[in-house]
């Protein structure tokens, strides 16, 4: 995913320095190379070594390096991406006000590459008005902040303002350095994951093979490019603590809480298999195998995606899924008629590494409008990015981002900014 991308993975004096590591050695195994900046902060936490061990190249931390003269040029210049890991308080205000008294500061100041910052320190710091102002305006001037979370702090205290998981700060990393940065912001986007279960008694159930992965990955994908998630899954699959997940088991309750939640969202992936049908009865007591073999009877659940397709509201961008065995293409573009959806995806689940489980997949996407696209073998999280790209494309192509689109006109025009100074993009 990070093939032939160039990273410079800047590291400052925080406990979470030692955090780094696993980020740059997860960049590497995406097939970046990456080059480690460290601060003289930095090493007082972590040690050279380990860095020059993992990394694509010798760590750097000086802007009088004999060897490689003006080294923050060449770093900066090169870079893909610029990603600090951990951004200290003081990280934040250099950057914010242009110092650039060492050599990642330098460095920060000599690129126009996209920049992704992860800060980490104690609760007062991270709350401290000083803080939350730099913080903002360098979210203002397009750099990608992926905040930190709750949990445990340095000395044992708990609170906000531990590091972001790795694969969060992985995930903000892969989507700037393929040209994802914030494009889902201000956006609502729901996504469906996993199989359901249909209990037949209080042991056994009906399901299906799917993991969750596609949908997870969705997710994950959404919230690297600043949109606000909600995921509704059957699946155990962890995703950051800033994305909203509600777990569900049978069809009937992620019929409930896609209802709950669907109201303002912008963009639906339904990429979780929800059982056409569903005992009509769960026996009370486990079925006991001296009784015989138990006759079932099944009925309907709910078709969800076929229900939010004939109630859409406008602005909606609604994305189905087709699991198919045979005539993908056709049975793909069949549903998109029957499910009143504006993009389906297809994928052949019974082709090599395709599908339930994998971690990669090959799909179509059919479009409403005649939209059609093939995506290769690939791993998940670039099929969620094609995914992503063709909801987006529907959305402007079809002028659904339009209400927004003026709402944020108005609202930059009220507060004096003029209306030329930011481009569509930004503001959406
Ligand atoms: N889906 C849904 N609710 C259901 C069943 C399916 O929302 N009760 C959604 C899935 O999340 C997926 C899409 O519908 O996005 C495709 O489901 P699929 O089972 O392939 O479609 P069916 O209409 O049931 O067609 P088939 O005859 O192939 O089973």
């Amino acid at each position: 995913m990070l093939e032939g991308k160039r990273i410079v993975l800047g590291v400052t004096g925080g406990i979470a320095a030692y955090k780094a590591v696993d980020v740059c050695r997860r960049l590497v195994d995406l097939g970046a190379h990456v080059a480690p900046v460290l601060t003289r902060g930095a090493e007082r936490f972590i040690g050279v070594a380990t860095f020059d061990a993992l990394a694509s190249e010798r760590t750097q931390r000086s802007l009088w390096d004999e060897e490689s003269p003006i080294p923050h040029t060449r770093l900066g210049q090169g870079a893909d991406v610029v990603v600090v890991c951990p951004a200290t308080a003081r990280l934040l205000s250099d950057y914010r006000t242009g110092r650039s008294g060492d050599l990642l500061t330098a460095t920060l100041m000599a690129t126009r590459a996209p920049v992704v910052l992860a800060p980490a320190m104690h609760t007062e710091m991270w709350e401290q008005p000083a803080i939350q102002e730099n913080v903002q305006v360098l979210r203002n001037r397009g750099v990608v902040m992926v905040d930190p979370e709750p949990g445990r702090l340095a000395g044992g205290d708990i609170g906000f303002g531990r590091l972001a998981r790795t694969e969060s700060i992985v995930d903000a990393t892969v989507a700037a350095a393929h040209g994802r940065i914030g494009d889902l912001a201000g956006l609502h986007v729901l996504v469906t994951a996993g199989g359901t279960r249909e209990p037949l008694d209080p042991v056994r159930f009906l399901g299906n093979r799917s993991t969750g992965k596609q949908g997870v990955a969705l997710a994950r994908e959404a919230l690297a490019r600043g949109a606000r998630v909600t995921l509704i899954t059957t699946s155990d699959l962890t995703v950051s603590p800033t994305l909203r997940t509600v777990r569900v088991e049978t069809a009937d309750e992620m019929h409930e809480a896609v209802h709950a939640h669907v109201g303002d969202a912008d963009i639906v992936v339904m990429a979780a298999a929800v059982a056409d049908f569903r005992p009509a009865r769960e026996a009370g007591q486990k079925l006991k195998k001296h009784d015989g073999p138990p006759r079932l009877e099944l009925e309907a659940t709910t078709d969800i995606l076929a229900e939010l397709g004939a109630s859409k509201p406008p602005g909606q961008v609604l994305v189905g899924f087709a699991a198919e065995t045979a005539d993908l293409r056709a049975n793909a573009t069949a549903k998109l008629a029957k499910k009143g959806a504006d993009l389906i995806i297809g994928n052949d689940v019974s082709a090599p590494e395709v599908g339930f489980g994998h971690d990669t997949n090959a799909v179509i996407v059919v479009g409403a409008d005649g939209f059609d696209k093939e995506i290769p073998l690939s791993d998940k999280r670039e099929i969620a990015r094609a995914v992503l790209d063709s909801a987006l494309d529907v959305r402007t192509r079809t002028g659904r981002d339009l209400p927004k689109f003026l709402e944020t006109q108005r609202a930059t025009t009220a507060r004096g900014d003029g209306p030329g100074t930011v481009t569509r993009g930004e503001q959406l």
